[in-house]
């Protein structure tokens, strides 16, 4: 039978997840376009889904553009096998941002909570898109769900 909760290297998979500049105003933040719930929450239920996967989670928020280019760079040595994530404003400005995500190489989903689509058209452009494996937008607090689904998914070679 094959354990499907291991990854290539024998043990579980580990996932970074990351939230970009303003997300742990969630909750409070622009309710009608990010829904009432808080990071807190978001975090608690990834962790518990991630049990659920079987693999190990990591997931932290950073305001500054130079502190979440280390994040990325810390999943690239700190054994993670992956990275969601969301860049916040910094999908649509930063070229640091993106060239972190290139040089550490990992696989890794973008999420948003809202549909960035239907919104202002300096939203429309991500300088990460072309990187990532996939994309998912629009679903609030479960895009950050799906988006972890869709990278173990992807991780482990299978398109559930
Ligand atoms: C966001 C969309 C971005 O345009 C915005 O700057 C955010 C949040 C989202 O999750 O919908 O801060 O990434």
């Amino acid at each position: 039978m094959i354990d499907d909760t291991q990854g290539k290297r024998g043990r579980a998979l580990r996932v970074t997840v990351l939230h970009g500049p303003n997300l742990n105003l969630l909750g409070t933040r622009e309710p009608g376009v990010y829904g009432m719930v808080t990071l807190g929450q978001i975090d608690r239920r990834l962790e518990r889904l991630a049990i659920e996967l079987g693999c190990e989670l990591t997931a932290s928020q950073h305001n500054g553009e130079g502190d979440l280019v280390h994040a990325i760079q810390r999943a690239a040595t700190d054994g993670s096998d992956g990275i969601v994530i969301n860049p916040a404003a910094y999908t649509h400005t930063s070229v640091a941002v993106r060239d972190a995500l290139s040089a550490v190489g990992l696989p890794a989903v973008e999420v948003h909570l809202s549909n960035v689509y239907k919104r202002e058209s300096f939203r429309h452009k991500s300088l990460v898109a072309d990187l990532v494996v996939g994309r998912i937008m629009g679903f609030g607090a479960d895009s950050y769900a799906l988006g972890l689904r869709a990278l173990i998914g992807h991780l482990r070679g299978s398109a559930d």
